[in-house]
């Protein structure tokens, strides 16, 4: 093998999805929708999946699945994903995932996967009694990136391990089967700045992050949230006594200020500096009504979209058949090169 590595030189395109479970929050518009809409307006192709494969790695409830699924895809198109230019489907409707899965658990390494910290968080303390799938739920996710060939992936801060998981995958693969040719790429995240929404965090615990799996439904703010909701969610979000700083520096021993702080600024656009510069000296008694308006008037177009489109569920079931027919068409030439580089029998 030489030393240097061939260059992939295939055209750019973005994966990237979210799994199924319950509605999602602020967090993941902030940390990746609003990227994936973003990106949308670029040349590249994009495919925004509902990993519902992903999904049954934990206990769940198959009769629930199939309308999360509709209601995770009415999500993407309340914050803005346009499914005439980019393709929503579920992950479990392209078997090809599945099959590219197989092969890169052949690639991947135990040690590599032994090192993932989401599979430490959410087996728990009795690992032993973690579904296999669990384990192995990042090599999937390498599928779902690389069977597009997809070049980018806009994800929060928290899926940055799991993407250098699928760059050593992509890397391994094209080592032992590329004959010399980068075949894969090797995806690339593109994670917001840490400070524009990379990393919300828990409205109940500034050291936590939002998350969809927290048992309180206080401790995030819903893109299906009334307004009387956001601003009864945020008065009652864990604060501390002082008024705000006067600089950002001022707020590191302070992560529900610095989290409140955050959000302001990452919902306005603005820096974490400049909405000191605006409320420095103020408490929270003032504050939060600030950010309650701005949060309420933020999501209030997105929660109205989704209610809309919750109602017609045929709709939203014609563009997940529309998407995955796309997405089929997209990886069926990748796995038919896959299968051949990794020699199996011509069926
Ligand atoms: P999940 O809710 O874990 O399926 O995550 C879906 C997407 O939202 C992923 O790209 C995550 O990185 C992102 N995400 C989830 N929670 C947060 C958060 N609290 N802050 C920023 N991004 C997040
Ligand atoms: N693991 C991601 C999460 O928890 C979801 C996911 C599955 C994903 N497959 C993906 C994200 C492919 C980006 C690309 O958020």
């Amino acid at each position: 093998m030489s030393d240097a590595m061939p260059v992939y030189t295939g055209p750019e395109r973005i994966l990237s999805g979210m799994q199924p479970t319950g509605g999602l929050h602020i967090g993941n518009y902030l940390g990746a929708l609003k990227h994936w809409v973003r990106l949308q307006e670029g040349a590249a192709d994009c495919f925004y999946c509902v990993v519902d494969m992903h999904a049954i790695t934990v206990a769940h409830d198959p009769a629930e699945l199939p309308g999360r699924v509709r209601s995770a895809a009415a999500a993407y198109i309340a914050a803005g994903v346009d499914p005439d230019r980019s393709a929503v489907f579920a992950q479990s409707a392209v078997p090809a995932h599945a099959e590219l899965a197989w092969i890169f658990q052949c690639v991947a390494r135990l040690g590599w996967l032994e090192r993932m910290t989401q599979f430490k968080d959410k087996a728990g303390k009795d690992a032993e009694r973690a579904s296999v799938g669990l384990f192995t739920y990042p090599v999937l996710q390498a599928a779902d990136i690389l069977i597009y060939k997809a070049t980018h992936v806009p994800v929060g801060e928290d899926q940055k391990q799991h993407l250098e998981l699928s760059r050593d995958i992509a890397a391994r693969f094209n080592r032992d089967f590329g004959g010399g040719e980068a075949v894969l790429p090797l995806p690339e995240p593109v994670i917001p700045p840490s400070g524009a929404g990379a990393r919300i965090m828990s409205l109940k615990d500034g050291t936590a992050k939002m998350s969809k799996s927290d048992p309180s439904d206080n401790s995030r703010i819903n893109l299906h949230d009334d307004a009387d909701t956001i601003a009864r969610k945020i008065k009652k979000a864990k604060t501390d006594a002082e008024p705000l700083p006067a600089t950002t520096a001022e707020l590191d021993a302070r992560p529900e200020a610095r989290n409140l702080v955050g959000l302001y600024a990452a919902l306005t656009g603005i820096s974490a500096q400049a909405v000191l510069d605006e409320h420095a000296g103020q408490g929270f008694g003032a504050f939060k009504p600030a950010l309650a308006e701005i949060a309420v008037q933020f999501i209030a177009p997105i929660a109205g979209e989704y209610a809309r489109l919750i109602a017609d569920p045929a709709e939203i079931d014609r563009v997940l058949t529309r998407g995955a027919e796309r997405a089929r068409a997209a990886a069926d030439p990748v796995i038919a090169q896959v299968r051949e580089r990794v020699g199996y029998w011509k069926a």
